[in-house]
């Protein structure tokens, strides 16, 4: 008999987290451009700078050479269609996971899961000026002004990545505002959706976990489900 709330790992839904460099260099980036489509060759051709161009395809062939792994395919095969606000999904197959990328400077990261996921990574910087403001509930804005000074800048960022990790669950983008739900980062490691204004969600029904992707980068994932998560982060490396 199990023992009240004694949590078991047949208990924990695992979500996989691979974390990369996406600094390469031209020959990688000219071998890794051979696994995207020409749809995705040309956004990366619309970076500004070749710095940029290859970033992308590095977080593009992550994804492809990642989701290749997951499912036994090469990673030229999947095919992606995009949800009304921009969610890339797999189109015409029965895939058993959700997915999701986010990139920020150098760093990217892609969650894996059986239920629907969220990621967000950001390189932690100086305080935004004005923008807890914009986007952060009265709730989260109150608790943040509460920090010390010299503790501030890196909870934004607790904040920010829970918040994002959990719009980009949603897959709603812009659509939905920060404004509209409270996460508590106060459990560094364990924030907490408290409190939603959204129709049909229930806010039980969220666990987000938060990770330490590289120095200087603060990440998050959010997955709907009510069970706890174990999170596996694991680090990317290309093989051609
Ligand atoms: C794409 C979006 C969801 C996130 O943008 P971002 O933080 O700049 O980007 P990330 O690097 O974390 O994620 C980008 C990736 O997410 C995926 N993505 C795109 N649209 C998405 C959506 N609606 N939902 C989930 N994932 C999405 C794509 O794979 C994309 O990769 P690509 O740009 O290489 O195609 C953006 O449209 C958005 O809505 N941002 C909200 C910004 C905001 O106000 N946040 C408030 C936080 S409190």
């Amino acid at each position: 008999m199990q023992e009240e709330g004694l949590v078991t790992p047949a208990d924990e839904l695992p979500v996989s987290v691979w974390v990369w460099d996406l600094d390469i260099d031209p020959p990688m980036a000219a071998a890794l451009s051979r696994w995207l489509t020409e749809d995705e060759r040309q956004r990366a051709a619309a970076f500004v700078t070749p710095e940029l161009q290859r970033r992308w395809i590095a977080a593009r062939a992550g994804m492809r050479g990642i989701l290749a792994s997951v499912l036994g395919v090469t990673p030229g095969s999947p095919v992606f269609s995009l949800g009304q606000h921009g969610r890339p999904y797999l189109a015409g197959i029965d895939c058993p996971y959700s997915f999701n990328l986010s990139h920020s400077d150098n760093l990217a990261a892609f969650a894996v899961c059986e239920a629907v996921v969220g990621v967000d990574v950001e390189q932690i910087k100086d305080l935004p000026e004005g923008v807890a403001a914009m986007v952060f509930s009265t709730a989260e804005i109150t608790a943040l002004d509460a920090e010390p000074e010299a503790r501030r800048a890196g909870k934004f960022f607790q904040y920010w990545t829970a918040k994002e990790a959990v719009l980009k669950a949603l897959g709603t983008g812009l659509s939905v505002s920060g404004r509209s739900f409270t996460v508590d980062v106060t459990g560094a490691a364990t924030p907490r959706l408290i409190e939603a204004d959204w129709k049909n969600e229930d806010t039980e029904a969220w666990r987000l976990l938060a990770f330490d992707p590289m120095p200087g980068f603060a990440g998050a994932v959010a997955v709907r489900t009510t069970r706890p998560l174990r999170l596996e982060l694991r680090q990317w490396v290309f093989v051609l």
